[in-house]
């Protein structure tokens, strides 16, 4: 073997990680042959317990971290490890069945193994990793193409792109969901600015518990940094109240510049938005000249149809899509909208890593796999969805109801004290999941399955909380 230079040592993976031992190398190599061999009951059996085979290692810490990511933590956080399919072990050797596919954003898992061949055939093809927005490469022109294809299905592209009143135009151009809602939001503003600003200041009307990212305009929207901003009305609407959102219409008519909604909840408590209420938004946008804007981040990519829009009757003038189109690789979000809407210049929105052409082709590969396993995708979802309807209805103690839709189903409690304890509980036994209960009125623990969840991995997880309950551990 010829022997290693020093430039050469440089780039190893134990001089990278500061690690010259190789005890994370040696910790991820076991992690992942577990992971990868060891047939799914075992994995079941073993999901809560610490897998003694695998070596531990002097893991860096999060001494340099901010405060609100851990920094003050010492005591041997459970940090992800290696993960594969549905399951995750941590550096404390602990197996996880990951209930939240990553942040919500891992639509097929860890590591799928379709996916990895498509990234390393997208680089022996010669793909770039990311280049200049101007110079788009074929797997970025191809994915704006997809989406408006996804939105419009059906549709014959020749009168679609002459037809600006449709939803014809894509700014592909934005690495992160935040930047695709903030040039929403910017277009309201211009539009508005153009069409009605002798109405006087604009009025954004939004869902109570709404989240449309960490943009400075978004957090305003849900009730940020008050005292920063003039000459705009913000106004939050209780969800599924279709009275109340009348009664805003009318109070602010013509000044309403834009109406927002996440058709699921993700960022509370699951809660659904019910198709009638946005046909009813709808229709007031229309009345009163105002833009709606869906907010798809969190439903895009994870229901059979890709985009969960089409279940709603409704045509919004704004699909925000983001988070599992390239299922974790580098993030890419687009804004799907009106051509006639296109009033942005190149550089008002944009990120600059989000034109990556992989990342592109990673979210076409994506996208195709939710249209070719629909079918399953659909009764998976059903299947676990049903699983926790049944826990709500066998512990009306405990449970209110099941919140969500399939994959993205959740538990609403009936005491703030039982849905944090049941979440602490649920981490104890392996089970990532997380629970809204940090504001006044939330109770409620939430699910966002990666789409490879079948009938076995859904019963698994409704046994092991069904037992939770049950015992209710966190109560002794
Ligand atoms: C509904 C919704 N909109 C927007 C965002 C922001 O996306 P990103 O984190 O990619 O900026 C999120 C992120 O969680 C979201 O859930």
């Amino acid at each position: 073997m010829a022997a290693v230079t020093a430039q050469e040592e440089l780039l190893t993976f134990n001089a990278l990680m500061a690690d010259p031992s190789g005890g994370v190398s040696a910790a991820l190599a076991v992690g992942r042959d577990f992971l990868t061999q060891t047939p799914r009951s075992e994995l079941f059996a073993n999901v809560g317990k610490t897998i003694d085979g695998i070596p531990s290692a002097d893991f860096p810490d999060k001494r340099w971290f901010q405060r609100s990511y851990g920094r003050a933590v010492t005591a041997n956080p459970e940090e992800l490890l290696t993960g594969a399919g549905l399951f995750y072990l941590t550096e404390q050797r602990k197996l996880f069945l990951d209930c939240t596919g990553g942040h919500y954003q891992m639509t097929w898992g860890y590591d799928h193994p379709e996916l990895r061949q498509l990234l390393l055939d997208g680089i022996e093809r010669g793909i770039v990793w990311d280049n200049h927005s101007n110079i788009p490469p074929a797997p970025v022109k191809r994915l704006a193409a997809k989406l408006i294809e996804l939105v419009n299905p059906g549709a014959d592209p020749h009168e679609l792109v002459n037809d600006d009143d449709r939803l014809n135009t894509v700014l592909t151009g934005c690495a992160t969901g935040s930047v695709a809602c903030a040039a929403a939001m910017k277009i309201m503003l211009l539009h508005y600015a153009r069409t009605k600003r002798e109405k006087g200041a604009p009025v954004f009307i939004t869902l109570d518990g709404n989240y449309h990212g960490t943009d400075f305009f978004a957090q305003r929207l849900r009730g940020m940094w008050p005292e920063y901003f003039t000459n705009v009305e913000l106004v939050m609407v209780q969800p599924n109240a279709p009275e109340e959102l009348g009664q805003v219409f009318a109070q602010y008519g013509e000044r309403v510049a834009g109406f927002w909604a996440e058709p699921i909840m993700m960022n509370r408590e699951a809660i659904v938005i019910e198709p009638e209420y946005l046909q009813l938004a709808r229709s007031l946008c229309d009345e009163t000249g105002a833009l709606m804007a869906l907010d798809e981040i969190q439903t895009g990519f994870w229901f059979p149809e890709v985009i969960y829009t089409k279940r709603l009757g409704v045509q919004p003038d704004f699909i925000v899509l983001g988070k599992g189109m390239t299922a974790g690789f580098h993030p890419l979000a687009a804004l799907v909208y009106r051509g006639r809407l296109d009033v942005l210049e190149q550089y008002d929105a944009i990120s600059t890593n989000g034109n990556a052409a992989l990342a592109a082709y990673l979210a076409l590969g994506c996208i195709a796999m939710v249209e070719r396993d629909a079918e399953h995708i659909g009764e998976a979802g059903e299947h676990y969805h049903e699983g926790m309807k049944e826990l709500a209805a066998d512990f009306p103690e405990l449970l209110v109801e099941a919140r969500g839709a399939a994959h993205m189903s959740a538990l609403k409690f009936r005491e703030v004290a039982d849905a944090l304890g049941f979440h602490r509980s649920a981490v104890e036994r392996g089970l990532w999941l997380r629970a809204h209960a940090y504001h006044e009125g939330h109770s409620t623990v939430l699910t966002k399955f990666a789409l490879p969840m079948d009938a076995e991995v859904a019963d698994f997880a409704v046994a092991a909380m069904r037992e939770l309950l049950e015992e209710r551990p966190w109560r002794s």
